[in-house]
């Protein structure tokens, strides 16, 4: 009804400042249409905005972030831990980020609690830097970690001992913004499977020999090679470690400042082994070794370093029995004691 009567408005000023009356075009009726029902085009856009817009902006993105956020892999290329004190370490970590999601929002830095997938408990808290989500994005994370729970991370070097992978759990809360959408708060609870020690399946005393003076205190050198699945650096200090045979206590062997690299590990190791108890036993008659090659036991019993015991490594290394066969016959030969 008000439209008519604009029109007829409209109309009349034209009358009037006109001669020639002429129609008037569409556009210029749509323009006058505009002119006097901004606001109710004003409303409606509003409410478009808030109806279509809104729910896309606050509901859909935020959907499609944490999907993509959920769907995005992470796969730790460098793990250096360094400076172990009782209840710290220095740990340099890279990581990568997969993600085939076309959205590549800025990730905020966060606090990430970190723990052995499936563990009650965290055992320390990363902050993770600031990063661009895309396919292939370096994560840095270089920090002096402080253990939170020095048992929970115990449990985690005892599982990358023994176990071929071992499942790390990281959970924040980090903020994330997509170009000039609002930032909206995502969680990220994310497992990264990566290798482990294996139980050190492979570890070898590649060659070792009697002194018949003592280094150190020492009776006994040699090497042993330890091989190292993982992409982890472990600054493991100095580990001594409980020789024995068939239960029967033998001495103990030490692997000073041993930084287990990636990869294999040649390392020098002394003992000081009871010289007397090993060469009775292989002399008496009873003797099961006739061959010459005994079957020592390794057990880990303690590691050091800078003067304190480190207890979470302390743990994995006791978790571990191995067994590596010495030709001690070979061994007293080298000295010169044959035909014993
Ligand atoms: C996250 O991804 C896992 C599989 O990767 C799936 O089982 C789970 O339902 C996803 N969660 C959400 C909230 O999308
Ligand atoms: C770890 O990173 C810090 C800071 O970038 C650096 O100073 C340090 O040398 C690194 N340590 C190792 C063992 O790579
Ligand atoms: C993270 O996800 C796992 C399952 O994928 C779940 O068991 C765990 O409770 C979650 N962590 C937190 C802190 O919600
Ligand atoms: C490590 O040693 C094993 C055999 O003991 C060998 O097969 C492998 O190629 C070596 N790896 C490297 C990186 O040298
Ligand atoms: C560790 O070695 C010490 C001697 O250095 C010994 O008294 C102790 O019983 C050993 N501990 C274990 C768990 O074997
Ligand atoms: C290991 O022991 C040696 C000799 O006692 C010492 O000089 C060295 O500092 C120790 N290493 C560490 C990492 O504590
Ligand atoms: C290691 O050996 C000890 C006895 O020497 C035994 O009690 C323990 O169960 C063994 N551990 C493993 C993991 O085989
Ligand atoms: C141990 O060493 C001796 C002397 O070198 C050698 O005769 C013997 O064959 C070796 N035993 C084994 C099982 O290799």
């Amino acid at each position: 009804m008000s439209d008519t009567k604009a029109e007829a408005t409209g109309l009349e000023t034209t009358a009037a400042t006109s001669p020639t009356p002429v129609k008037r075009s569409f556009g210029s009726k749509v323009a006058a249409h505009f002119k006097k029902w901004w606001w109710l085009h004003l409303i409606i856009f509003v409410i478009v905005v808030l109806v279509v817009v809104l729910p896309v902006v606050y509901v859909g993105y935020p959907n499609i972030a944490k999907h993509d956020v959920n769907d995005s892999t992470l796969e730790i290329t460098s793990m250096v831990i360094s400076d172990p004190s009782p209840d710290s370490f220095q740990l340099n970590q890279t990581q990568v980020i997969g993600s085939d999601s076309s959205y590549h929002p800025k990730i905020y830095a966060f606090d990430a609690a970190v723990s052995l997938a499936g563990a009650a408990a965290s055992f320390a808290n990363v902050r993770v830097p600031s990063v661009k989500s895309e396919d292939g994005a370096q994560v840095e994370v270089n920090q002096l970690v402080d253990l939170g729970d020095v048992g929970a991370f115990g449990d985690y070097a005892k599982a990358v001992m023994l176990q071929e992978e071992v499942a790390l759990n990281i959970y924040g809360k980090p903020d994330l913004k997509q170009g000039s959408l609002p930032k909206i708060t995502v969680t990220y609870n994310k497992t990264v499977t990566m290798k482990g020690l294996n139980q050190l399946k492979g570890f070898d005393v590649t060659d070792f020999h009697i002194l018949l003076k003592k280094e150190n205190g020492r009776n006994m050198k040699g090497n042993v090679y330890i091989p190292n699945p993982s992409v982890m650096t472990i600054n493991m200090g100095n580990l001594t470690l409980d020789l024995s045979v068939a239960g029967k206590p033998m001495g103990q062997s030490y692997l000073d400042n041993l930084v287990l690299k990636p990869g294999n590990n040649t390392v020098p190791m002394t003992s000081t082994v009871d010289q007397s108890a090993i060469i009775k036993m292989i002399t008496s008659d009873d003797n099961p070794y006739k061959d010459g090659l005994v079957p020592f036991d390794i057990v880990g019993n303690s590691s050091f370093y800078n003067g304190k015991e480190l207890p979470y490594f302390t743990k994995a290394l006791a978790s571990n029995n191995l067994t590596v066969h010495l030709n001690v016959t070979k061994a007293l030969a080298e000295i010169g004691l044959t035909n014993i």
